[in-house]
């Protein structure tokens, strides 16, 4: 691979540190008029004022950054794109009064879903979970998580991990999403799935999800779920507060998860006691706007000291959208936040859940993920809404999205 030298930027933008709160997650440094250098093995070689590139020997292949500005390549930390078929016939009948609660109890939502991703095969979900990764590629997203969570039975459940890791992301089992209906309850469905898909997930998957809701699984459940899984090695996280608080926070920080993700219905209480904790929040407004339900306490979060993260939630239920660009504009108009502190959210605090310190950030030795925008101030990225606003993506030093 030769060298790459993105060249005469406008600006260049990004957060320097990791794990950032308060104060620091508003810290943006931005450099005017800057460059890149990429070396061969798709690290970052140089970074800063063009008055500061070193001297290059050798082959280099060169991009002109003229008029545009850079972003570290954004990071996905909470999708679920491992599914077949659509809900857009639920869609309507949402756009007609029905709740999603309502869908999920008449088997419908999540279980809807499961029956298409169960139909569909391990081929054609290879290829569904690559197509979804190129269509975030081309929005700016470097990194993304995938969760399973629609076979919750063995072989899709695998299978569905399986799809995930060929397409590059980082998989999370997310065996307890809803109980399948050949299963009596919510307790024999996490025995079930302990015993019978736990060691081959854990084998695949780098973290455990679960839905922490009531009509999905409750504390009790939850709780041997996770703890089942830790055991295993898996990193944990939850689905909590979304549409009901019921002690998903509490079990979070009981267990040592590393995030607890959604936070719709999280009170006074809950931001205090995430902020005092290491648990992050993964802050999911598309969702939020997708079901018509409150925003996350975002502000308070930041302001409190929380550990805040930003994702898009892409399912095909409640957020069906694959643009971190879009949830940068809803952090701004939604959630209170400023384009910087939405920018680390997506950034660096993202790599943090995800436990991936070599990217996040544009410096030296960090993995060469960046993100050119069309638009000479990288403030566009949150500015504007729904906007063709991804020019070039650079991931891991190589260029693989361009609109030159
Ligand atoms: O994060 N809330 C649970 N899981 C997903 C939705 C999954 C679906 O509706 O298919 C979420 O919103
Ligand atoms: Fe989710």
């Amino acid at each position: 691979m030769s060298r790459l030298l993105i060249r005469d930027l406008a600006q260049i933008a990004s957060h320097q540190g990791e794990a950032l709160r308060g104060r620091a997650l508003g810290a943006v440094e931005v450099v005017e008029h800057a460059h890149v250098l990429v070396g061969e093995e798709g690290t970052i070689e140089s970074v800063g004022p063009m008055r500061e590139l070193p001297e290059i020997e050798g082959d280099v292949e060169e991009v002109d950054g003229t008029g545009l500005s850079a972003i570290p390549g954004l990071i996905d930390c909470h999708t679920h794109p491992a599914f077949a078929g659509d809900r857009a016939y639920e869609f309507a009948l949402r756009a007609g009064g029905a709740t999603y609660e309502d869908l999920l109890a008449a088997g419908g939502g999540i279980l809807s879903t499961t029956r298409a991703t169960r139909a569909a095969g391990a081929a054609a979900l290879g290829e569904i979970v690559a197509r979804h990764r190129d269509a975030m590629l081309a929005h700016g997203t470097t990194t993304f998580e995938g969760k399973s969570g629609y076979g919750l039975d063995r072989d899709t459940e695998l299978a569905q991990l399986e799809a995930i890791v060929a397409a590059g992301g980082l998989p999370t089992w997310l065996g307890a999403h809803a109980v399948p209906p050949e299963q009596p309850d919510a307790d024999a469905y996490v025995d079930w799935a302990i015993a019978e898909v736990l060691p081959a997930a854990a084998a695949l998957a780098t973290a455990a999800d679960v839905f922490v809701e009531r009509g999905a699984f409750g504390i009790e459940p939850a709780r041997r779920y996770l703890r089942a899984c830790g055991d295993a090695g898996l990193v944990l996280r939850l689905h909590g507060d979304q549409l009901s608080e019921i002690g998903a926070v509490p079990l979070a920080i009981e267990l040592g998860a590393r995030s607890v993700d959604h936070l719709e219905a999280t009170g006074p209480e809950g931001v205090m006691a995430l902020a005092r904790s290491d648990v992050a929040a993964v802050l999911l407004p598309v969702a939020a706007l997708y079901l018509a339900r409150p925003m996350p306490p975002a502000r308070a979060l930041v302001d409190q000291g929380a550990l805040v993260a930003l994702a898009t939630d892409f399912n095909p239920g409640s957020a069906f959208c694959e643009s971190l660009p879009v949830v940068a504009t809803l952090a701004c108009t939604q959630l209170q936040l400023t384009p910087e502190e939405a920018l680390g959210a997506l950034t660096v605090n993202a790599a943090h859940v995800l436990g991936l310190p070599d990217r996040g950030r544009l410096a030296p030795g960090l993995r060469a993920d960046i993100v050119l925008l069309d638009a000479p101030d990288w403030r566009h990225l949150a500015y504007h809404l729904a906007g063709d606003v991804v020019h070039t993506v650079v991931r891991a030093g190589r260029v693989v999205v361009s609109r030159a």
